[in-house]
């Protein structure tokens, strides 16, 4: 993207003749075949004949279109995907609607309707007569994700939006540019980093003191805020090996506290704050990109909406990186005369193995920034509502913990792994509210999916359509899980409902995606996660929802109340950029556990 021109004019200089061409060359053609033949057409009709030329030509091309997908469906064998109940002319009415659903629905509303009006897990969506196949069936998402994503990409479009964030990085590229970032990027996560467990222990330690000192206040903690800073210190700390120390900040009271007792600033804590409000900024920023569709330039007429806060992150971040190169440019200098091993310590040393493009490195950084740090907070914040309003549960988990660590012992790899019920836990939080609830690729050639019901033709997916797919229909499906889909039970990944449902279809859960382009994180998530939780659950016996702490207009509203799922029972409100987060946080408060037990 253009440094210079803003996107809006960039867009506008690009659309804007391929809109115009026809009618000027119609216009053109009329006005001087009128005068070589002697007639005069009057000024009127050749400018209505010009302006009619484009919409004409549209609807030959659509007809035309449409003539050869029946053709194409018919030799495959294939029928179509069902269509949508209709939102006016070209479905542009389905734009507004999502826009509003966005905003102050649910997860998926509007999407719901749609699947339930049809009674299809997959419908497409044809908005402006664009293929939008969009599937919740598992065998649909495991061709696009594993058994054929070669025949999907993200596709040129959702990384021009990103592009200005993001830029090349493993998260926002395809082909030979996604192979390149995910091999130089890979071997870190690869390696068993033992060490990770003292940079967790340290945060962990911090963001249970923060808890202590405010409940002992009478205070509640908006632990979505409390556990994102502590993601982002750990993740700043072993990407760059500087911590933006987030948690040694100003911590938010609730908006109910008349009186917040003032906070003693750390000004160095404060300037990184400012990296990560940036950070959160551009996020918010391009996600938008994503949601307005090819036409996001026009919102960004005068200016790139990701230029201001990426200036600060780039301030920030680009002395670090340049400190970095300039370590192992010295390094290897010394090399020649000492072979001294360099041991990769951060993402960022184990990244200049294979580059020392400052460009390259910062992308890669700040992809994996953005992949690890708001989805793990989003899973450990849902992971505490549940405990907070299933008490049973809680006690069940910390009895286990106990169990296997102890009230104060620090956790180890081996302990983690073997507190199953810990992570059937987290499986089940994922399950009903996934950090990536929705995802989107694109389809390169003409393929077909099977159909939902093995005695139907299977379905015809024409070249070049939309296929997002959503996880979140598809962890919630009684018919994959069973009648007790919408219910949160972790037990499931464990008791015999494991081996009816999970087992003989591993494709219908999928947190971490999967395939070629599976979460790299996954491991390193689990591990960061559980971590946090045992020493939670160490520190703190029961927890409770302080809903009063909430803002007002972040809480469910009323016509809400026991409608049918989780959508009727849950006490936060859900909601989504790139990812899932709660509105306003989730606001807890917590009982110390007894020392003495
Ligand atoms: C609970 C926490 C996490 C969840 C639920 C999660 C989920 C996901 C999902 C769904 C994707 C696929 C996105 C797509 O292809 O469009 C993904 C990709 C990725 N994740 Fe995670 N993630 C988590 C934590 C992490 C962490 C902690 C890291 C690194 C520190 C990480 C690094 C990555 C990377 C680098 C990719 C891109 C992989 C590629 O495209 O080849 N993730 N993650
Ligand atoms: C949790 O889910 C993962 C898949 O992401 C699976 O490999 C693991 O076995 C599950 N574990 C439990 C205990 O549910």
């Amino acid at each position: 993207m253009s440094k210079i021109l803003p996107p809006g004019v960039l867009f506008l200089a690009r659309v804007l003749p391929r809109l115009f061409s026809l009618p000027l060359l119609v216009g053109l053609g009329v006005h001087y075949a009128s005068r070589r033949a002697g007639t005069k057409v009057p000024v009127w009709a050749t400018l209505l004949l010009a302006s009619a030329s484009l919409p004409v030509y549209l609807v030959y091309r659509n007809l035309r279109k449409n003539a050869r997908h029946r053709a194409e469906a018919a030799s495959l064998g294939a029928r179509f995907v069902p269509l949508v109940p209709s939102f006016g002319v070209g479905n542009v009415g389905f734009l507004p609607q999502m826009a509003w659903n966005r905003k102050f629905g649910y997860p998926g509303d509007g999407m719901a309707e749609c699947l339930d009006a049809t009674g299809s897990p997959v419908v497409n969506f044809r908005v402006l007569w664009q293929d939008i196949m969009f599937t919740t069936w598992p065998q649909h998402i495991q061709l696009i994700l594993a058994a054929d994503s070669g025949n999907y990409v993200k596709g040129e479009r959702f990384q021009y939006g990103m592009d200005s964030v993001l830029g090349s990085g493993v998260f926002n590229s395809d082909g030979e540019m996604w192979k390149f970032h995910r091999g130089m990027t890979r071997p870190y996560f690869a390696r068993d980093k033992i060490s990770h467990f003292d940079i967790f222990d340290q945060h962990a330690d911090d963001v249970i003191a923060i808890m202590k000192q405010r409940f002992a206040g009478g205070y509640s903690v908006n632990f979505q805020d409390l556990i994102g800073r502590f993601t982002m210190d750990s993740a700043t700390e072993f990407l760059f090996g500087v911590c933006v120390d987030s948690l040694k900040a100003n911590i938010p009271y609730a908006h109910n506290v008349a009186f917040p007792p003032p906070q003693s600033h750390d000004a160095r804590a404060e300037t990184a704050n400012k990296f990560v409000e940036a950070f959160n900024e551009a996020m918010v920023n391009v996600a938008e990109r994503e949601h307005l569709g090819f036409v996001w330039p026009l919102f960004e007429m005068f200016r790139d909406k990701t230029a201001a806060p990426m200036k600060i992150v780039n301030a920030y971040l680009d002395p670090i990186i340049g400190a970095a190169v300039e370590k192992k440019r010295t390094a290897e200098l010394l090399k020649k005369e000492a072979a001294a091993e360099v041991e990769a310590e951060t993402l960022l040393d184990d990244l200049l193995q294979s580059t020392s493009d400052p460009k390259v490195l910062k992308d890669e950084t700040l992809n994996i920034l953005l992949a690890g740090r708001d989805t793990t907070m989003h899973v450990m914040t849902i992971v505490i509502y549940f405990l907070s309003i299933y008490p049973d549960v809680c006690t069940k988990l910390r009895e286990e913990i106990l169990e296997h660590v102890g009230p104060t012992r620090r956790p180890t790899h081996e302990d983690i792994k073997d507190i199953k019920f810990l992570r059937a836990v987290i499986n089940e939080s994922m399950r009903l509210y996934p950090s990536v609830p929705f995802n989107t690729r694109e389809c390169i050639h003409s393929t077909t999916w099977p159909s939902p019901d093995p005695n139907e033709k299977p379905l015809y997916i024409p070249a070049g359509s939309k296929t997002p797919y959503g996880v979140f229909f598809m962890h919630r499906n009684k018919e994959l899980w069973g009648p007790d889909a919408e219910e949160f039970s972790p037990e499931r990944f464990l008791d015999e409902r494991l081996k009816k449902y999970l087992l003989p279809n591993p494709f219908q859960f999928l947190p971490f995606n999967a395939g070629p382009r599976i979460c790299l994180g996954q491991q390193f998530a689990y591990n960061e996660m559980s971590f946090m939780l045992v020493r939670l659950l160490q520190a703190f016996s029961s927890f409770t929802l302080d809903e009063e702490g909430f803002a007002p207009e972040a809480r469910p509203p009323k016509d809400w109340k026991n409608l049918p799922g989780r959508k009727g029972k849950d006490r936060f409100r859900p909601a989504l950029h790139l990812t899932m987060y709660t509105q306003d946080g989730m606001w807890i408060r917590a009982k110390e556990a007894d020392p003495m037990i």
